[in-house]
């Protein structure tokens, strides 16, 4: 059977970071672009970020393609605090020899798409992707999967009601919710059972390569934000989530469910509402609801391992 085809289209973020190292370590999967969107920073720093873990992954052939600087409606609001300033723990890196491509995000996934069937791994705000439904009708039907970190079943993580990619473009999560893609879902109660604690910290450090120094130095500022955020230094590896599910086919439990997305409630603008009632089990939408957090570090570590000592 072929390698699905993927493209990751993300807002690095620490967490993407993670995510990415472990797709481009992963032979289970062919990445051929790497999108980017505005979110967790602004979009210059968020496509800087993208060509700087290309490089560090050593996959220079790698398309990135800039994508939107902010939401459908309304502006951007970063979320620095979380990932540093520049977005990937503020640590010094040279400049990265990775080319932008000229070409625009949501061109480069409908060409992509149009060749042969794509699987598309979305880890920031879903802007660019409701751009591609508006600019490219019928483009979902060219789409295998859409594997989507974002939303949550119960409690939000920007507000009470809202997790940060939905949060930071609700009118895109709507329209993307419901399109007619093939939708896997990773929301919070997921992605908060699968992290990464001090002793897989020191484990990167233990590699003695520059993927595990630069993810080890990235981390940290991250786990001081959770211990100060959550009460404990474990880091959510939610990005992540959403490459596992390619690699470990039916290793993340899964329910089918409709979900749609408030963009006009007060108090729940951003919440995804996710109905899990026994009607909608056969839907195309799947939400993830459990996974083996030791099985998880385990092909995570085993993965960044992989990275050679330069
Ligand atoms: O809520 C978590 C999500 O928001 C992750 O994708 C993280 O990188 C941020 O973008
Ligand atoms: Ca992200």
């Amino acid at each position: 059977m072929a390698r699905p085809r993927v493209v990751i289209d993300t807002d690095p973020g620490v967490d993407d970071a993670v995510a990415i190292l472990l797709a481009l370590a992963s032979e289970e999967i062919d990445v051929c672009a790497i999108t980017t969107v505005a979110g967790n920073v602004g979009i210059d720093k968020t496509t800087l970020n993208a060509r700087r873990l290309v490089e560090l992954a050593g996959r220079p052939d790698l398309t990135v393609a800039r994508g939107a600087a902010g939401p459908l409606v309304g502006a951007l609001d970063e979320a620095g605090e979380v990932h540093g300033l520049d977005g990937l723990g503020d640590l010094e890196w040279d400049e990265p020899g990775v080319p932008e491509a000229d070409e625009h995000a949501v061109e480069v996934l409908a060409r992509l798409a149009e060749e042969a069937p794509l699987t598309i791994v979305a880890i920031g705000p879903l802007t660019n992707l409701a751009l591609l439904q508006a600019r490219h009708p019928g483009i979902e039907s060219r789409v295998e999967r859409l594997v989507v970190m974002g939303g949550a079943s119960f409690h939000g993580n920007v507000t009470a009601a809202a997790e940060f990619n939905v949060w930071a473009d609700p009118e895109a999560a709507a329209r993307v919710m419901s399109g007619a893609w093939p939708i896997t879902l990773m929301p919070l109660d997921l992605t908060h059972q699968a992290v990464l604690n001090d002793a897989d910290l020191d484990y990167l450090r233990g590699l003695g390569t520059t993927v595990g120094e630069r993810l080890a130095g990235m981390l940290e500022p991250y786990a001081a934000f959770h211990d100060q955020w959550y009460g404990n230094r474990d880091v959510i590896m939610h990005d992540a989530t959403a490459v596992y599910e390619l690699l470990a086919p039916g290793a993340i439990e899964t329910v089918g469910a409709h979900v749609e997305v408030e963009t006009s409630g007060r108090l729940t603008r951003g919440e995804t509402v996710i109905d899990r009632r026994r009607g909608f089990a056969h839907s195309s939408t799947r939400v993830g609801t459990r996974i083996d957090n030791d099985r998880f570090v385990g092909v995570l570590r085993e993965r960044l391992a992989r990275y050679p000592l330069v």
